[in-house]
């Protein structure tokens, strides 16, 4: 029987994804990335905002259009499928198989039941974390993978339905994540990139203190490893032993990743977040102290219920003084079963729009500026691919997360680099969101 997957969503959601692919191979399933030839299909979705929802939804009824053809059974898993269980069931009757976001362990079952015509449904609570011991089959390119190090989400902001479809924060014993990842170095992963909802809080529930620095400690000591990136970190979760780890541990990229949401008070109080205007600049102008190269990625939500324009135009100014190197910016989305869904004061979906875009354009400017001051630099970049017909391969240096940031393309008449290689290069040139480098003698 062969299986053909969908992943939508996030990182945290592939990871899922992953797993279940390790799970249906084991199970004797056969991958294939032709839908056409596909006896069974999986959909591991995302219902994170209504854009995310619409995503799911049509490929989920792109998928059931296939049971006219080849395909026998069709299986939704993840966060719309935890989010809309009995609307799935009910509206879409092609659907054969529905998961829970803790279910992920039981796709195997649900994939032989529903080719015997039985129904097969598992939401189980959002309690523990699934204990899968099957390889899970990365699905990123082979020299980086994304290493999952907690479930859930035990903050309260009032816009997001993650922590009901994921529930509260559970980490993975660090055991297991160290064992992980010797696992994944063996495979040819040079650069781990941990993921969560929040990193920052990492073993709290179960070590009774953050222990996110020690973590990292541990897995910078497995030899083929060469890069740690940490992704969505918790502003006021940040502390001066992590940032000591990141500033002395010679494997962890300068690089953070710190979703802000908003900066001015009044709308970071509504929004349920705990930092304030002052404490969000003083962070960043610490960091920038303590690692003068780091690179910091934030997130923005515009158009948040009861953002004025005061307050929109306390943005502007804010990220025009903090430069921040990466950005994105959502529109507000009222998402039902969340606080602020109930708000009184939603704004036009016009107005959200044309506010995503000045911070946007704003950040285009600071980015370009950026990048421009980052020409005649030398950087160890990793190879993430080749463009024959340019000459030119395609490569990330520690600023760069994959797929979120930019890229820095090097064209050379060397052939013999493969993906995964590291090299240096020094910066010639410079794009908005890109740059161009040219091998150094020592890598050319
Ligand atoms: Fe979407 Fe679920 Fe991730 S809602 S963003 S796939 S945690």
């Amino acid at each position: 029987m062969k299986v053909f997957f969908v992943s939508l969503g996030c990182d945290k959601n592939l990871v899922d994804s992953e797993v279940m692919l390790g799970l249906l191979k084991e199970g004797g399933y056969e991958i294939t990335d032709n839908e056409d030839e596909a006896d069974v299909a999986v959909v591991n979705t995302c219902s994170f905002i209504l854009d995310a929802q619409d995503e799911s939804v049509e490929t989920i009824l792109q998928m059931a259009e296939k049971k006219n053809e080849n395909l026998k059974v069709l299986i939704v898993t993840g966060c719309l499928a935890q989010r809309y269980e009995a609307e799935i069931k009910t509206e879409i009757p092609e659907v054969d198989a529905v998961l829970g976001t803790n279910s992920y362990d039981k796709i195997v079952e649900a994939a032989n039941e529903a080719l015997e015509g039985n129904f097969y449904d598992e939401c189980s609570p959002l309690k523990g974390i699934p204990e899968v011991n099957t390889e899970r089959i990365i699905s990123t390119p082979s020299h980086y993978a994304f290493l999952k190090i907690a479930e859930g989400c035990n903050k309260k902001c009032t816009y997001c339905i993650i922590p009901s479809l994921r529930g509260s924060y559970r980490s993975v014993p660090m055991e297991k994540l160290v064992s992980e990842a010797r696992t994944l170095a063996e495979k040819g992963v040079k650069e781990l990139i941990l993921v969560a909802q929040e990193t920052t809080v990492y073993g709290i529930d179960l070590y009774g203190k953050k222990s996110l620095p020690e973590l990292i400690s541990r897995l910078s000591e497995i030899e083929q490893i060469r890069w740690i990136r940490i992704l969505y970190c918790y502003p006021e979760e940040i502390t001066d032993e992590l940032i000591n780890v990141i500033k002395t541990n010679e494997k962890v990229c300068h690089y953070l990743d710190l979703p802000i949401q908003h900066v001015n008070d009044d709308v970071l109080k509504s929004m349920g977040r705990r930092t304030t205007n002052k404490e969000l600049s003083g962070l960043i102008k610490k960091l920038r102290e303590e690692i003068p190269d780091i690179a910091l990625r934030t997130t923005l939500i515009a158009g948040f219920p009861g953002e004025t324009n005061e307050a929109h135009e306390d943005v502007l100014r804010f990220i025009n003084e903090a430069e921040f190197d990466r950005l994105g910016c959502f529109t507000y989305s009222r998402e039902d079963g969340t606080k602020a869904a109930c708000f009184e004061n939603q704004i036009a979906d016009e107005v959200k729009a044309s506010r995503r875009d000045d911070i946007m354009e704003l950040q285009s400017e600071i980015c370009a500026d950026i990048n421009e001051g980052l020409i005649g630099n030398e950087y160890e970049v990793i190879i993430d691919g080749y463009i024959p017909e340019e000459n030119t391969y395609v490569a990330r240096s520690f600023r760069d997360a994959p797929d979120v940031d930019g890229y820095v393309f090097i064209e050379t008449d060397r052939k013999s680099l493969l993906s995964g290689d590291m090299v240096r290069v020094k910066i010639s040139g410079a794009h908005e969101y890109d740059l161009i480098g040219e091998l150094t003698d020592e890598s050319a």
